[in-house]
Formats: structure tokens, C-alpha cells, sequence
């Protein structure tokens, strides 16, 4: 049997950092199963790129701004809700790591706005959602951690100490917002995107070697999953986070 795959008709997503990368990927899959979607970025001119892509007004809106802003937050929650009627996907994928080096020489605002991107932008974003929509009418969120939560990388310390908390918030949001809401996490390996260039550009086959499917992940691979754990497929599944790692924790 042919199923038309419309899993998000008449549903209204809020995925920030989506611009381009992880987020961008994920907008377009959720409108490509009936979503309308409102996306975040610092950049207005590569947000209104996206929007277009998307395939405009009628399924996107940007709403410009830091995630690590709270009046950017709130307008953008605000908006969506104005746009499209209400809010009843959220996908926290903005995230940076603004340092690479040692813990032990870490720059101690560095390790701050590290934390403060990752996971207090990532707890204020549903505290938002959850207010102006969720709360009420129920919903799904899944948030972007990393395989670098549970395995640790020289250099990356402060960074995968955020994604490992983005976990346990995740779990604990969970067991707070049900039975209304689902709280997921995905944490994904090397994916190529230009956040992760440095790590594998120019040495691709290398970084592939340790991989058992043989290949990196895609932005397309972590959409597809992120869907998966917004929809009604996965409505008794919470509070988890589901490893995108091409096998490579099997090593
Ligand atoms: N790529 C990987 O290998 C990988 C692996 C595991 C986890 N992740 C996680 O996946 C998420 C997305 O990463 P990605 O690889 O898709 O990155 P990316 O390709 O660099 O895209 C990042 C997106 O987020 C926006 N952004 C960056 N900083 C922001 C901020 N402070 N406030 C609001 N928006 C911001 C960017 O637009 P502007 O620059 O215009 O703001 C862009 O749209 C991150 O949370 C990352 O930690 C990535």
C-alpha cells in the first residue's frame, strides 16, 4: 500500500538555527509533509533565501535573530503563532561552539555563552512555546545534542558538556510536560554542514574510515529522524535521545 506521507498537515513547526545546515533540512522535510514552518538565523538575508526555499510566505517565515536573545525568542514564538495559527512543533537546532581547545585553558566566558546557547536558549525556547501553545493544546520538541554527550572528544569539552545537558533537560522535560507533550533528542555524529567543515575537509576518507556504513551523515539523514520523533509515529516515545551515528559507537 501507497501512503501519502502528510504526517504534519494542518501542524505548525518553530525550528531555529535553520537557515541553512541541520535546521534548514529539518524545515524542509516537516513542510514537505504539510508543515508550515517558522525558522530562525542571526542573518535576515540567508533566512529570507530559506523562506523562499521553503516556498515562501505560505509556508515559512523567518524571524531574525540570536537564540541566546530572549526578545528574539519570545517575537518568534509570538509570531508563529499569529502567522499560522498556533505552534505545535519545536525543534531546538541552533547551537554553537564558540572554542577548541583544552578544558583546563578554557576561557571561562567562553564555556558561559557555550551553556547559555546551547541549553538555557534551548529550555527558554519550550518555556516560550509551552506558554504561548503547547501547554493548552499539547505538542511535540526534539533538541539537538550530539554524539559528543556521551563521547567525549579533546577539545570539544565544553561544547559536549552542553549537549550532555541537553539530554538530561530533555529527559526531565519529558517527564514534566507529558502526558501533553513529547520532549526528544537526537544526537548526531560528524554530519556535513559547515559547522563540522573544520573537522572534515580535505580529509574525508579519513574521517569516514571508523564509520560501519561508510559515509558521514547529511542534514537529510538527522531530518528524517527529528520528523520521525515530531509525529504521531512516535507518540509513545519520550524523553529519549536517539544516536545518528552511522554505526560509529559500535567501534
Ligand atoms: N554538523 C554536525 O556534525 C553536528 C553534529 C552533532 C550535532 N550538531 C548540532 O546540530 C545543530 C545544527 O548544526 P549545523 O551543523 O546544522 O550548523 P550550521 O550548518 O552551521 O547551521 C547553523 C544554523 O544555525 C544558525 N545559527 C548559528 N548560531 C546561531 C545563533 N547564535 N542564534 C541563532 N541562530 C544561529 C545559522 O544561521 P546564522 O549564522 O545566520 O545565525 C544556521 O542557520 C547544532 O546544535 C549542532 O550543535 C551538528
Amino acid at each position: 500500500m501507497i501512503h501519502s506521507v502528510t504526517r504534519f498537515a494542518g501542524r505548525t513547526a518553530l525550528v531555529t538555527g535553520a537557515s541553512r545546515g541541520i535546521g534548514l533540512a529539518v524545515a524542509q522535510r516537516l513542510v514537505a509533509e504539510g508543515a508550515r514552518v517558522v525558522v530562525t538565523g542571526r542573518k535576515p538575508g540567508r533566512l529570507t533565501e530559506a523562506v523562499a526555499l521553503l516556498g515562501g510566505p505560505d509556508r515559512a517565515v523567518g524571524v531574525a535573530g540570536d537564540t541566546a536573545d530572549d526578545e528574539h525568542r519570545a517575537a518568534a514564538v509570538t509570531r508563529a503563532v499569529e502567522a499560522f495559527g498556533g505552534l505545535d512543533l519545536l525543534v531546538n537546532s541552533a547551537g554553537i561552539n564558540p572554542v577548541f581547545g583544552p578544558l583546563v585553558d578554557l576561557d571561562l566566558t567562553a564555556a558561559r555563552t557555550t551553556v547559555e546557547a546551547n541549553v538555557v536558549a534551548a529550555l527558554s525556547w519550550v518555556q516560550h512555546a509551552h506558554r504561548a501553545w503547547l501547554g493548552e493544546h499539547g505538542g511535540a520538541v526534539v533538541n539537538l545534542s550530539s554524539i559528543g554527550a556521551f563521547a567525549p572528544s579533546a577539545g570539544l569539552g565544553a561544547y559536549s558538556a552542553s549537549k550532555l545537558m541537553l539530554v538530561h533537560l530533555t529527559r526531565t522535560l519529558a517527564l514534566e510536560l507529558g502526558p501533553g507533550v513529547r520532549v526528544n533528542a537526537v544526537a548526531p555524529a560528524l554530519v556535513k554542514t559547515r559547522f563540522s567543515t573544520a573537522i572534515y575537509d580535505g580529509r574525508e576518507a579519513e574521517a569516514t574510515a571508523d564509520y560501519p556504513l561508510g559515509r558521514l551523515g547529511t542534514p537529510e539523514d538527522v531530518a528524517a529522524a527529528v520528523a520521525f520523533l515530531l509525529s504521531a509515529d512516535a507518540s509513545w516515545i519520550t524523553g529519549q535521545t536517539l544516536l545518528l551515528d552511522g554505526g560509529l559507537t559500535l567501534r
